[in-house]
């Protein structure tokens, strides 16, 4: 399938909250499915969710071996889910630097829950569940707020620490993408 434009922030359709998927194993989910891990391979992304291509459907998927965009991260394995729901199960929160494919070239220095237990779906409707911290919780974060129509800038508290990649990079304050 051709990898798909990702909308930027300004659509409208990234501000909308999305649809619960009520059929799995379907033709139309399962191309969905392979439009969005198209895309973000192609753009490098570690994560992505269905409004980004354009569907309000509750789809995301996320992980990599090795990121150019995040290299000093652990590598998280490959996940799509369907309908996640999040569990906070510790209030503490860590900032880590964050970017999104809808907000290119832009990162921004955003609180999350250190730790997490998620349930979803898989494609063919199987309950998965899963405790996870850290980055990996970080990533289930942002890639659900887009399912609620929210984009990472939304998140920051101080806006001194929203800022473009170059300048960031300069400054020492996120790693050189890789190539
Ligand atoms: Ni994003």
């Amino acid at each position: 399938m051709p990898t798909q434009s990702v909308l930027k922030m300004g659509n409208k359709q990234l501000a909308q909250p999305s649809l619960a998927v009520e059929n799995f194993s379907t033709a139309a989910l399962f191309n969905l499915i392979q439009d969005m891990k198209d895309t973000m391979k192609e753009k490098g992304g570690v994560g992505i969710a269905a409004p980004q291509i354009g569907y309000q459907q509750r789809v995301i998927m996320f992980g990599f071996e090795h990121s150019k965009r995040y290299p000093n991260e652990k590598p998280i394995p490959f996940t799509i889910l369907i309908n996640p729901v999040i569990e906070i199960l510790d209030q503490a929160q860590t900032t880590g630097w964050e970017g999104c494919l809808s907000v290119p070239g832009i990162r921004g220095l955003i609180p999350r829950y250190n730790k997490i237990k998620y349930t979803a779906y898989d494609p063919e409707g199987n309950l998965l569940t899963q405790t996870v911290a850290g980055f990996h919780a970080r990533v289930i974060q942002h890639e659900c707020d887009h399912l609620d129509g929210i984009l990472f800038p939304r998140r920051i508290v101080d806006m001194q620490f929203l800022g473009f990649e170059d300048e960031l990079i300069n400054a020492g304050l996120i790693p050189p993408i890789t190539s």
